[in-house]
């Protein structure tokens, strides 16, 4: 298994299930599963967007796939409400064995971390039915922009994605899904942005988004410090300068990622 940005401690599962809440207004309005019975999802974690999915489409079933022992262990105590509904399979993304065929694919902040996505799309078509409907949504980190300037927390979100393409992810990936889906001989590929636009006339929002930003970089700093990139000062320092966006008279925040659905 390659080494992962975020890592597995229980502080990590519990940030992707509070991740799934703040984002969930923003993820789930355009995805449409319906009429679908059999899902995939793909890089799974500890099943914050399944129990999302189980709710939103209420006759599917979801086969859970992960590389993570740990994470598939807590996604079942997060799905025990679902029973049979749902099944999970420890498995490397880019050598799936599974033994049935799906309607649908989810993928949700997978593939930024997968060093082959492309081979993940591959892997994963044999396992399709004619018409299968995909829905992606991935990071498109280079989208960040905010205002005031502020040095520290420009050096972390540098390092932070130096960090993930030193591990062999792709924080842009969000921007390739076209050209990835479209060379995996995919169809009725579309895209769509999504993310915050947000400045003062939302302090609550604003608030609410540059501390969920600081809860996702922190997931990443113990493995950036290990690797000398950054110091626990520059981890405080960061902090610090995310509230003072919040506070900020003329704060911006702006990111976005990218959603795509396809078919096959
Ligand atoms: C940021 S988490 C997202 C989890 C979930 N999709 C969500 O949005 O809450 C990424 C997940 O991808 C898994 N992962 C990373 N590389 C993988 C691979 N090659 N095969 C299967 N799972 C992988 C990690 O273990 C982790 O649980």
């Amino acid at each position: 298994m390659t080494a992962y940005l975020h890592g597995f401690i229980p502080e990590e599962q519990q940030r992707l299930m509070d991740q799934a809440g703040v984002l969930g207004s923003l993820i789930y309005p355009r995805i449409d599963f319906s009429g679908c019975k059999k899902l995939l999802e793909v890089g799974s974690g500890v099943g914050a967007q399944t129990e999302v999915l189980l709710r939103l489409f209420p006759d599917l079933e979801i086969t859970c796939v992960d590389y993570s022992q740990s994470q598939i262990e807590r996604a079942k105590q997060n799905l025990a409400f679902a029973g049979d509904r749902v099944s999970f399979a420890c498995q490397d993304a880019t050598k799936l064995d599974l033994d049935e065929k799906f309607d649908s694919v989810f993928i949700c902040w997978a593939l930024e971390h997968i060093p082959d996505a492309y081979k993940v799309l591959q892997t994963i078509k044999p396992y399709l039915l004619p018409k299968a409907k995909l829905w992606f949504t991935e990071v498109f980190n280079s989208s960040f922009y905010f205002n005031p300037p502020l040095p520290a927390l420009t050096k972390f979100y540098a390092a932070y994605n130096e960090f993930q393409r030193s591990l062999g992810g792709n924080p842009d990936i969000g921007a390739n899904l076209g050209n990835l889906l479209f060379q995996a001989g995919y169809e009725e590929i579309e895209l769509f942005h999504e993310g915050f636009h947000l400045d003062q006339r939302q302090p609550e929002d604003l608030l609410k988004i540059t501390r969920y930003w600081q809860e996702l970089m922190k997931s990443a700093a113990s493995g950036m410090i290990e690797a000398d990139l950054i110091t626990k000062a520059d981890t405080s320092a960061m902090e610090n300068d995310l509230d003072r966006i919040a506070k900020d008279e003329n704060a911006v925040f702006f990111y976005h990622f990218v959603q795509v659905s396809a078919s096959v």
